[in-house]
Parts: C-alpha cells; sequence; structure tokens
C-alpha cells in the first residue's frame, strides 16, 4: 500500500491527486487529527509526530511513504529518510522542480504555515540547482482555519488571501508555489489575487505525478504495492467536523476511521 500521512485531514488533497494519477493503487492515509496543527509547532515536535505518523502506516502494511504535509515534508523528511528503510516522498522537492522547470519562473513565491517559511527549505532547493532565481516565502497562518471552516468563497477570506499575496504581488513574482495542504482548496481565489499571469503550482499534483513517475521507472516497487483501488482513512481523533470537511478535500465522500495514538 501507499501510505500518506498528514497533520490532519488537508492531506487528502494528496491523496485525491494520488488517486486522479495512480487509481489502481490501495492507499492508507493517516491524518493526525488529535494534534494538529503542525504548522505552528517547533521542529522538534513536528519531528517526533512524524516518526510516530510513519510508524503507523508501516505497521499497517504501508510499503512506501508519501509525507503529504507540507509542515512536516520540510521539517522531518531527512530523520524519516535515516530512520525507515522505505521509498519516503516528501512534497516539496517536485513542486520545485516543477517551479524552477517553468519556462517563465525566475521570481519564485511561495506560501505555507510558519514553520513551513521559517524552515526555508524550499529557499534552498530552489537555490541549489538555480542559485539565480529570486525566491520570496509568505506565511499564511489563518488559511489553515478558514478551510477547515469551509469558507472557501467568503469575502473575509478573499480580503485575507489578497493581504497575504500583497508582499508578493509587490515583488513582481511569475510562479507560486502553494506550500500547504490546504490551499489547493483556495487555488482559484489565489490565482485570482495574484494575478493571471503567474504560474500557480499545486504541490500536491506535483507530488502525485513524481510518485507516478517512480513506480514507472521502479516495476518491482510498483508490483509489490496492492492494487485494488482501495482506500483507508485514519485519524487520531475523529469528530463529525473532520468527517464533513474530509468529503470537501477529497471531493468525494471518505469514511474516517479513529485509531488511539
Ligand atoms: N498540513 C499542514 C501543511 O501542509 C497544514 C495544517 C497544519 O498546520 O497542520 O503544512
Amino acid at each position: 500500500m501507499i501510505g500518506v500521512f498528514d497533520s490532519g485531514i488537508g492531506g487528502l488533497t494528496v491523496v485525491r491527486a494520488l488517486k486522479q494519477h495512480l487509481p489502481e493503487y490501495d492507499i492508507l492515509y493517516f491524518g493526525d487529527t488529535a494534534r494538529t496543527p503542525y504548522g505552528t509547532k517547533s521542529p522538534e515536535t513536528v519531528i517526533q509526530y512524524a516518526i510516530e505518523d510513519a510508524e503507523i502506516l508501516l505497521d499497517r502494511g504501508a510499503r512506501i511513504l508519501v509525507v503529504g504535509c507540507n509542515t512536516a515534508s520540510s521539517v522531518a523528511t531527512d530523520t524519516l529518510r535515516e530512520r525507515f528503510d522505505v521509498p519516503i516522498f516528501e512534497v516539496i522537492s517536485p513542486s520545485v522542480r516543477m517551479a524552477v522547470s517553468a519556462p517563465k519562473g525566475r521570481r519564485i513565491g511561495i506560501i505555507g504555515t510558519r514553520a513551513t517559511v521559517n524552515s526555508r527549505v524550499y529557499e534552498e532547493k530552489i537555490r541549489a540547482v538555480r542559485p539565480d532565481m529570486k525566491v520570496y516565502a509568505a506565511a499564511c497562518p489563518l488559511l489553515v482555519p478558514l478551510v477547515e471552516e469551509g469558507w472557501l468563497k467568503k469575502g473575509e477570506t478573499r480580503r485575507i488571501v489578497k493581504k497575504y499575496l500583497h508582499p508578493l504581488k509587490l515583488k513582481q513574482i511569475d510562479t507560486l508555489i502553494l506550500g500547504c495542504t490546504h490551499y489547493p482548496l483556495l487555488k482559484e481565489i489565489i490565482q485570482e489575487k495574484i494575478g493571471k499571469r503567474v504560474k500557480v503550482i499545486d504541490s500536491s499534483e506535483a507530488l502525485a505525478s513524481s510518485v507516478k513517475d517512480f513506480l514507472r521507472e521502479h516495476p518491482n516497487i510498483a508490483g509489490s504495492l496492492k492494487k485494488n483501488g482501495a482506500c483507508q482513512f485514519y485519524v487520531s481523533d475523529l469528530t463529525a467536523q473532520s468527517q464533513k470537511v474530509a468529503g470537501s478535500f477529497l471531493k468525494t465522500a471518505a469514511k474516517l476511521q479513529h485509531i488511539k495514538l
């Protein structure tokens, strides 16, 4: 199975993209809803949680791991790769590759949680391959709760998005990476506020196509994964609200099951 974890239910945007690109593969999802959000926490805490999340998936039969959470991808990937001997995908590198190869990508903006922005991991990865590029990052901490409240089209959300994007607009970015699980749900407003000419990169899409490429290039691993098109969704805390919001992330009904940490 392909194991995907996230700090909560936002990582279902990653599952959705994986299901589009790899519909036949079984997916096991774990959302740490009991301890969400990760984006406001210290790297040490996020690393510890990420190790536990990975263990939950591996214990239940995951053979490859996808760190669906941008915050955990930013701070915990190295530790996870040292600790676990399975292929591990994170959501940062695929969107960076997409951004640097975009024809007009010279001035790249990134939006994410505070922890993701503070890690500076996007800047490091972009500068490692394209030191000539200008990179600007902005933390947008209010967007996660707005999405979880379902305020996807409200005037307040539009105004907040506009305010967060204003500094990036002043920098005249030509590419914008959505560096958080929740932002694909606001993609239309983000595109509208940053301007039509800016290429907006959804990290869940970038990740899904890179997992697909990997499986094509590694038929032995692809062959060892279950392919019944089945998905199981586990969370560490189950509420009616998380069950409801899960459907809006996945764009189809998802039956969440509770597992105790
Ligand atoms: N999943 C987190 C991320 O992509 C957003 C929610 C959180 O802060 O935990 O960074």
